[in-house]
C-alpha cells in the first residue's frame, strides 16, 4: 500500500501530467490548422515533384495517375482548413477570404483532374503543359494570397510577396 505522501507525490504528479496535457491541446487548437495546412502542402509538394518525374512518358502513365489522385486528395483535406493568414485579415473581412480561400482550392482541384483526364487519354504533351503552366500559376496566387507575410519564399521558393 501506498504511504500518504506517496499517495499526495503521484496525485500531484498526475494533476500536473493532465493540466499538460490539457494545456497544450487548449494552446494546438489554434495552431492546429496552420500546422496541418503546412504538411498537406509539404505533401502536395511532393505529389507535384513526383509528377513532374513522370507526366511527360506515356510508360509512366500509372505512377502518374497514382501521384494524381493522391495530390486530389490531398486538395480536398485542404479546402477544408482555413488559410493561414487568417489572424492577419480583419474579422468582418474572414468569412469572404475563407470563401475566396476555398474557391481557389476548387480553381486548383479541377485543374489537376483535367491533367488527370488527359493523361488518362494519354495526351501526355498536354497534361504536362497544364501541371507546368495552370498549376503553378495557381499555387503561386494561392501561396500570394493566404500564406502569412512571414512565410513567403517559403515551401522551396513558391511564394511571392503580398502586394
Ligand atoms: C499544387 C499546388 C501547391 C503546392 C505544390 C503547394 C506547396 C506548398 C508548400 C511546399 C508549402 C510550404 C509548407 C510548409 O510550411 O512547410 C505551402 C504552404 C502554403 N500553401 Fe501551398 N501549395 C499549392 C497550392 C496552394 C494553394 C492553391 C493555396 C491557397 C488556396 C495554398 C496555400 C498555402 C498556404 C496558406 C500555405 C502556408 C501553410 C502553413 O505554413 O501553415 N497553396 N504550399
Amino acid at each position: 500500500m501506498k504511504t500518504p505522501a506517496r499517495f499526495l507525490l503521484s496525485s500531484a504528479l498526475l494533476a500536473s501530467a493532465l493540466a499538460l496535457a490539457a494545456h497544450r491541446s487548449f494552446a494546438s487548437s489554434t495552431a492546429s490548422d496552420e500546422t496541418k495546412l503546412g504538411e498537406i502542402m509539404g505533401g502536395m509538394r511532393g505529389k507535384t515533384k513526383a509528377l513532374a518525374g513522370t507526366i511527360g512518358d506515356a510508360a509512366k502513365n500509372a505512377d502518374s495517375l497514382k501521384s494524381l489522385d493522391e495530390l486530389e486528395r490531398l486538395i480536398l483535406d485542404a479546402k477544408l482548413l482555413e488559410p493561414t493568414d487568417m489572424p492577419e485579415i480583419a474579422a468582418d473581412k474572414q468569412p469572404a477570404h475563407l470563401a475566396a480561400f476555398r474557391h481557389q482550392m476548387a480553381l486548383l482541384l479541377s485543374e489537376v483532374a483535367q491533367v488527370e483526364a488527359e493523361v488518362a487519354a494519354g495526351k501526355n504533351a498536354d497534361a504536362e503543359k497544364r501541371l507546368k503552366n495552370k498549376v503553378t500559376a495557381l499555387r503561386d496566387e494561392g501561396h500570394q494570397e493566404f500564406q502569412p507575410e512571414d512565410e513567403h519564399g517559403g515551401g522551396g521558393g513558391q511564394g511571392k510577396k503580398k502586394k
